[in-house]
């Protein structure tokens, strides 16, 4: 495994795999590597014959301050993690040499920017297709790997990628959880031991909904996820929404066509948490 911390390196190497005619599969991170990220890895491991991983924590998706500042930075352990797996390229990059001049790039998603994270983090989709784009323009992979986790980023990511005729193929990986049903994240390190012991609350509200699913409309459901987590005490709902897996528009009934997703950001102290989960079609 070898560590990248410029472009230049980093292109020398895939330039001769790629004339080598290697398949490149390619892992997008931040970092403070968990096994949710592991298992992109070691999917990009079993379908391409190189992976590279980028740990980059790409300012321009933050749009609060304290967020940026606190996120963990952990180099040593995430390459000790990635050792465990194949991988033959980290790719950490400064600040500097992804963004030698401001990115003042603006895309527009439309609806599928406007709501859930969208909404309540203005400009940060816009920082993930700048960053993700300029990472698929510098590794140009066959295959690029993706944690339904963030179900609406990897929305955003394959319709960009169909936006710019990109020839990247973009695989989605479920969500990895702890054994208490937590979905894994870098940001959970930062929960305080009481946080920690109620945020399991949050998936198994999720499941509950799954079982409510087929005695309440979406509106009542959501309601009620809403009002359970609220009534813990601790956790304070920023947004629960039932929404259509493609439009990611609310959806009004459970008769509409097409896979419905519950998704759900939660705060848990100053600490904010995502999770989803997909109600049956
Ligand atoms: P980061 O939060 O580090 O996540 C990197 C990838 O790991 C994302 O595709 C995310 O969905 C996936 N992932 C995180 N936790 C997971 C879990 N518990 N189960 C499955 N997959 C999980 O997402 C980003 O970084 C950034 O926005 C990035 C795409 C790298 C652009 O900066």
């Amino acid at each position: 495994m070898e560590l990248f911390r410029t472009i230049l390196e980093l292109q020398q190497a895939l330039t001769a795999d790629r004339s080598a005619g290697l398949t490149i599969g390619f892992v997008p991170t931040m970092g403070a590597l968990h096994p949710g990220h592991l298992s992109l890895v070691n999917r990009a491991g079993v379908e391409n014959d190189r992976v590279v991983v980028s740990i980059f924590v790409n300012p321009t998706q933050f749009n609060d301050p304290s967020d940026l500042r606190n996120y963990p930075r952990t180099l040593d352990a995430d390459m000790a993690l990635l050792s465990t797996c194949r991988c033959e390229y980290v790719f950490a990059p400064s600040v500097d040499e992804i963004y030698p001049v401001p990115d003042i790039r603006k895309f527009d998603f439309g609806s599928l920017e406007s709501v859930m994270e969208g909404h309540f983090r203005p400009g940060h989709f816009n920082g993930v297709a700048q960053v993700v784009s300029k990472l698929f323009d510098l590794v140009k992979p066959d295959k690029a790997y993706f944690g339904l986790k963030d179900f609406q980023q990897y929305s955003i990511i394959k319709n960009m990628c169909s936006m710019l005729k990109l020839p990247v193929g973009i695989v989605a990986c479920d969500i990895v959880r702890e054994a208490d049903g937590l979905a894994m994240s870098s940001r959970n390190t930062l929960l305080t031991p009481e946080h920690r012991a109620i945020v399991p609350q949050i998936y198994s509200t999720l499941q509950n909904a799954l079982k409510e699913a087929g005695q309440f409309r979406p509106e009542e459901v959501r309601k009620h996820v809403i009002d359970r987590i609220n009534s813990l005490g601790l956790l304070q709902v920023e947004y629960f929404e039932i929404v259509d897996e493609l439009t990611l528009k609310a959806i009004s009934s459970w008769e509409q066509k097409g896979t419905k997703v519950g998704c759900i950001a939660v705060f848990a102290g100053k600490v904010r948490l995502i999770d989803n989960i997909v109600f049956a079609k």
